[in-house]
């Protein structure tokens, strides 16, 4: 019989495809989305150079050690090797975390909202979950402090936080981890930190082996621009990342996400052009949003969260039928908000060139 506490359990809201909305609308023109925080730059072209050199090796299982990624990661970050766990997606790393981590009725704390997969991973697991609300639209370290009880085992910080964009300062961070009990992991998920520009955002890499220690997760689908191949990755202390690469399925990361996440890694002057540009759309879309009198939030990350000041569905659905595919936030409890992905320069002005047709009625 299926788990009781698995007969609600509903899907994870994914933003909706460019072909679906194709189909369902009949719509034949251009369609943009800004909807899942993608880059839509793509990734480095060495990347794909990678791909099509590794596909003479299809028919051999991957290295289930990943050696050489984790090699490149463990210079990047001056981490040991073995404290490199990667995941399918960084995604899968969360599971593999709340698997080692979380016994049934444990009890996991995030915010509300954060990222939907934190409870969903914590949930499948028999886990409880408390929710701290946002304070100011960031996490109220100082309310997670007060839930903390015997059977937490797990807190998740999304830092940048999605779907605002706001960030935990490194300060406020330290002084947090102090007060917590030393047999509790903080997951930091730095699913957008390449994004940020604030040099005073938390360094959970510093605090890896502290007490409680401090798992740091990061992507390759955001910034590196490799979402398709689902890759990403946790640096933890050795204790805890051997558990993990003992618990994950020997081959969770394939060949051609091992080899593009490398190239990728080792281009950084295409990742520095990318962000560049990021940074210079991210204050033109922040700015263009405040002149049509909407609320945007402060954002380190690839997106804007945005109030509309009144209930958001029609309007996302209005930009549906012109095209643009954007993120309604009743999910995350922001029903009078819509969250917008950074895109290029083009899709961007295709994006404001819609909503102002929208609300001009035309
Ligand atoms: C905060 C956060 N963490 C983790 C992820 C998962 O990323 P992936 O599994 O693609 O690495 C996402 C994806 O949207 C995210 O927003």
């Amino acid at each position: 019989m299926i788990k009781p506490y698995l007969k609600d359990f509903k899907p994870y809201p994914p933003g909706k495809p460019i072909e679906e909305l194709r189909r369902e609308l009949g719509i034949e023109g251009k369609i943009v989305k800004l909807a899942s925080n993608e880059n839509p730059f793509g990734p480095s072209p060495k990347a794909k150079e990678a791909i099509i050199a590794a596909a003479s090796e299809l028919h051999r299982y991957p290295d289930a050690g990943a050696y050489n990624l984790r090699t490149a990661l463990a210079q990047k970050f001056q981490v040991h090797y073995e404290e490199i766990v990667l995941g399918n997606g960084s995604n899968e790393v969360l599971e593999l975390l709340v698997k080692a981590l979380i016994d049934y009725e444990d009890e996991a704390l995030m915010s509300e909202p954060s990222f939907l997969m934190y409870e969903k991973f914590v949930q499948a697991s028999g886990g409880q979950i408390t929710k701290i609300p946002l304070k100011n639209f960031r996490h109220d370290l100082a309310n997670f402090t007060k839930k903390v009880s015997q059977k937490t085992k797990i807190i998740f910080l999304d830092n940048p936080h999605n779907p605002t964009g706001s960030i935990i300062y490194h300060h406020d961070f330290e002084r947090f981890i102090k007060d917590l009990p030393e047999n509790i992991v903080v997951v930091l998920d730095e699913a957008y930190r390449e994004f940020n520009e604030d040099p005073e955002i938390a360094n959970g890499l510093l605090l890896k082996d502290g007490k409680p220690p401090v798992v740091t997760l990061r992507t390759f689908s955001k910034a590196y621009g490799l979402a398709a191949l689902r890759i990403g990755y946790g640096i933890m202390k050795k204790e805890l990342a051997m558990v993990l690469n003992a618990i994950r399925q020997p081959f969770n990361v394939n060949l051609l996400a091992q080899v593009a996440a490398e190239a990728a890694l080792k281009d950084e002057d295409y990742l520095a052009g990318i962000l560049k540009t990021f940074s210079s759309e991210r204050k033109k879309l922040f700015k263009a949003l405040e002149e049509l009198g909407f609320e945007p939030y402060p954002s380190q990350a690839n997106f804007i969260l945005v109030n509309t000041k009144k209930e958001a569905r029609p309007l996302y659905e209005a930009l549906l039928r012109k095209g643009v595919i954007v993120r309604s936030m009743e999910a995350y409890g922001f029903p009078t908000c819509l969250r917008i992905s950074i895109g290029t320069p083009e899709e961007n002005e295709f994006f404001l060139a819609r909503l102002k047709e929208v609300l001009s009625g035309a």
